[in-house]
């Protein structure tokens, strides 16, 4: 069941995961889909809208299609929504109720109560998918686990991050969690920093209003970029439970001093003319941000997180500088986007490379996870926390550092 199932994210991401789940056959053959929104609509209504999008558009895959209108403000629909569950279960005996919450963050309280009171989702049944972000502040999150664990075990719950769900960031997991050699090679005796990097050419897709309530660091920082470092960072003997690795990771980042120092922040120039944007804008679309961890394996290693829209180039990674130790590489860089690779640049100028093969988008990656309730591809809920905590104490001293305005004429951070 998909709430959101008009919105952006859903038409352009998980209707086409589901698409190739459905063809990869990853699901039961009885399986279906209920796509929940407000418009007034019926099932054809909904396809007939789904078939304009060219990646959606299959006969077998609309078929699976059914439509329930519910009104997540008011309550009403739900029982409705109820009733079509009950026909496919009672079609299906046996099948599990999957949630997939694609709603803005003010949104999932509301929904997740009513789901709470009309049983269809309870203790035991069910699991529920909530989109990023969950919460919109370390307060606003552990509300929502609160409501959330009055009603679920934690093993039904999946909070999303898609970055956890890319090919690269799993690869980086496995590899942690299989070659102890390999993982051991990261330590604070051999690595002068870490890097990751979060550049995109384009700028904010027409999300203006949005956007400029949260900014870059929440944007993706909060989650993309501190999920890859967490799994880069993470313990590597704690790594059979990645949630609690990557949340103690988490928890060690010595959070920027009051006056944020070590931090950049930059907006693109053209920014406050986009549709949905304040033209006195303070908000960054660019930032660089210096941390380190207190403890571990890596301890006060710089750890630099660095990312921005309209860069001049699309690029997405995590860069281990090595230090001048006989036997290390020169570095090591995770690349999620464009290529999904690890290459290894030796002292004496070669490059080793090794392709991570490409599963499927990483939508696909997260809903067969919490189909088959594998843990590691979400957030638990002391590593929300723990983001929450970190993040929080960004932007909270954001105001302290200037704003530095750039285009392609004048580069933010180097390309
Ligand atoms: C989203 C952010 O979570 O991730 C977007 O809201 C960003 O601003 C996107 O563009 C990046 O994801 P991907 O998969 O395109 O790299």
């Amino acid at each position: 069941m998909l709430f959101g199932a008009t919105g952006d994210l859903a038409l352009k991401k998980i209707f086409p995961a589901l698409r190739g789940l459905f063809q990869e056959k990853a699901f039961d053959d009885d399986s279906q889909i209920i796509a929940v929104s407000r418009r007034e609509w019926n099932d054809d209504d909904f396809r007939d809208f789904l078939k304009k999008e060219d990646s959606v558009g299959d006969a077998d895959f609309l078929g699976r299609i059914s439509y329930s209108k519910v009104d997540i403000e008011t309550g009403e629909g739900y029982e409705d929504l109820k009733s079509s569950i009950e026909s496919i279960k009672s079609s299906a005996p046996g099948s599990e109720v999957l949630v997939y919450l694609s709603l803005a963050p003010q949104n999932h309280p509301k929904a997740l109560s009513s789901l709470k009171e009309t049983g269809i989702l309870a203790k035991g049944r069910g699991r529920v998918l909530i989109e990023k972000p969950f919460g919109i502040d370390k307060k606003t999150a552990c509300e929502l686990d609160k409501l959330i664990s009055s009603f679920l075990d934690e093993s039904q719950v999946c909070r999303v991050d898609h970055y956890l769900g890319k090919d690269t960031v799993q690869a980086i997991m496995n590899l942690q969690e299989s070659t102890a050699d390999f993982a051991n090679l990261l330590d604070k005796s051999s690595v002068e920093s870490i890097r990751v990097k979060l550049f995109e050419e384009k700028g904010i897709d027409g999300r203006g209003e949005t956007y400029d309530r949260v900014g870059a660091f929440r944007d993706v920082g909060q989650n993309h970029m501190l999920e890859m470092l967490a799994a880069v960072v993470a313990e590597p003997h704690e790594t059979d439970d990645w949630q609690s690795a990557r949340a103690k990771a988490l928890k060690a980042l010595v959070p920027p001093a009051k006056t944020c120092e070590f931090s950049r922040r930059g907006q693109y120039e053209g920014y406050r003319q986009e549709k949905g944007v304040k033209d006195d804008s303070e908000i960054e679309t660019a930032f660089e941000v210096t941390t380190r961890m207190s403890t571990g394996h890596l301890k006060d290693v710089p750890l630099i997180l660095e990312a921005g829209k309209k860069m001049m180039k699309s690029e997405v990674l995590v860069e281990v500088l090595f230090k001048e130790v006989s036997g290390l590489p020169k570095r090591m860089i995770y690349s999620v986007q464009p290529v999904q690779e690890i290459s290894i640049e030796n002292r004496d100028g070669t490059t080793d490379r090794f392709e991570i093969p490409k599963t499927r988008d990483a939508y696909g990656n997260v809903i067969l996870a919490a189909w088959r309730g594998d843990k590691k591809t979400f957030a638990g809920r002391d590593e929300i926390e723990a983001l929450w905590s970190y993040t929080d104490r960004v932007v909270a001293c954001w105001g302290k550092v200037p704003l530095e305005m750039y285009s392609d004429k004048k580069p933010f951070l180097l390309p």
